[in-house]
């Protein structure tokens, strides 16, 4: 395997009523707290009342309304609020969206020009302001990992952007608040969870012995658990190896020492970026056709591992008969959650398709994927999830 640097610093505070102690966490940082979420969920459910009551000593600015696949408008709004009230540490609660955007307001607020730019150019990320996390939805990493992906509503263009600094300091996972997840995004950041896991399991490296057991391991949790929380949503076993799946799958562990781009991350941010899609949606529709698309006699034995460690499928003496049984287990899988399988299902027709394709090859670069797919392939691709 290749050098690598693992560094996941942020400190985890898991498990039921870990919220007691935001107080002493926030004030390692200062008073003056940016509360940030999203349209109302933790409002609707309480996690809102609980934490207000726990800061009645510290100040606190509210920063609403921030939107699934978040805005950098949305970005502005908070970069704003930041520096007019001199804020000490941002509180962000929430799943990814809430995370990510506060990820890049933190980098903001030390920074003098448009904070586009920092999306564009990570390199202009220097410092942040410090960021505490509170979970409520299990799926991205966000809450252990740099990563922030925003969207320029004006360019329809959606990109991922971090540094160093961005990484949470303190993020608490109470699987309890996961109990309210619509079944809709329970399944969508079970996908995304193992989207990850897949990402970093394709890769053209040979010896990652570590880091592709892991990754099998925690697929099997998601296979395990995904269905149990979908049909009771306030299993706490299930809520709690998941999200703590979601952490380890996006913390930087599997795809350590893994060199070269993802594959299908890059095109399902083109589907959102035009279409607003649920990120996780989108990955299980992308999934099998870029599965099929790049089984070949180069690839097949990570598709037998794949088969025969994630899904305990038998191995027959036919090494694609194995690899294809794997692929439509995953498809059997992603069914099992409910997820619509084809774009049509989620009102995408073919209008954008080479639009996307381009600026998926280019922001993505797909030529260092896993197999090295061209604008023309990822267009194979996308015709092959119309249905
Ligand atoms: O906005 P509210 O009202 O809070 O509702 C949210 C939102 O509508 C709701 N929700 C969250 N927790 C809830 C809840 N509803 C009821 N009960 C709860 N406990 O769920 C909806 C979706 O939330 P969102 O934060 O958008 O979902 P997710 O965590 O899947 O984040 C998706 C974003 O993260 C990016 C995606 O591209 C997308 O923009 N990603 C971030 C990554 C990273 N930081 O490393 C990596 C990922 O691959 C991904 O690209
Ligand atoms: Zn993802």
């Amino acid at each position: 395997m290749d050098n690598f640097k693992f560094h996941a610093s942020t400190e985890m505070l898991f498990g039921k009523d870990q919220i007691q102690h935001l107080p002493e966490v926030l004030a390692r940082y200062g008073k003056r707290v940016l509360l940030a979420y999203g349209g109302g969920s933790i409002v609707r459910n309480g996690i809102y009342a609980a934490i207000t009551d726990l800061l009645k000593d510290f100040t606190v600015i509210d920063f609403a309304g921030i939107e699934p696949n978040p805005r950098i408008s949305s970005v502005k709004r908070g970069v704003e609020l930041a520096k007019t009230h001199q804020i000490d540490v941002i509180l962000a609660v929430g799943g990814g969206s809430v995370i990510d955007c506060t990820k890049v307001v933190g980098a903001g607020a030390y920074y003098d020009g448009d904070p586009w730019d920092l999306v564009m150019d990570p390199s202009k990320i220097d410092r942040v302001l410090p960021i505490v996390s509170v979970l409520t939805l299990a799926g991205t990493g966000s809450e252990m990992n740099r990563g922030a992906v925003i969207t320029h509503e004006g360019l329809q263009l959606k990109k991922g952007t971090g540094g160093p600094n961005t990484i949470p300091k303190v993020s608490i996972v109470d699987p309890t608040y996961l109990y309210t997840l619509p079944a809709w995004q329970t399944a969508a950041g079970s996908a995304d969870i193992f989207s990850h896991l897949l990402e970093n399991y394709f890769k053209k490296t040979p010896d990652a012995f570590v880091q592709d057991r892991v990754a099998e391991g925690l697929m099997q949790t998601v296979i395990h658990y995904a269905p149990i929380a979908l049909q009771n949503p306030t299993d706490y076993s299930a809520r709690a190896n998941l999200a703590y799946a979601s952490s380890l799958a996006l913390n930087g562990m599997t795809g350590a020492g893994k060199g070269g781009a993802w594959s299908v991350h890059a095109i399902e941010h083109e589907l959102s970026a035009y279409y607003d899609l649920t990120h996780g949606i989108g990955l299980a529709i992308l999934t099998l056709p870029w599965m099929r698309h790049i089984l070949n006699e180069d690839t097949v034995d990570k598709f037998v591992d794949y088969a025969v460690n994630v899904w305990k499928i038998t191995p027959s003496g036919d090494k694609f008969a194995t690899a294809n049984a794997g692929i439509n287990a995953t498809e059997a899988f992603f069914k099992r959650l409910n997820i619509p399988l084809t774009l049509k299902a989620v009102d995408i027709d073919s209008s954008k398709f080479e639009v996307m394709a381009q600026r998926a090859v280019q922001l993505g670069n797909l030529e260092k994927s896993y197999v090295p797919l061209s604008v023309d392939d990822v267009l194979t691709i996308l015709k092959a999830c119309q249905g």
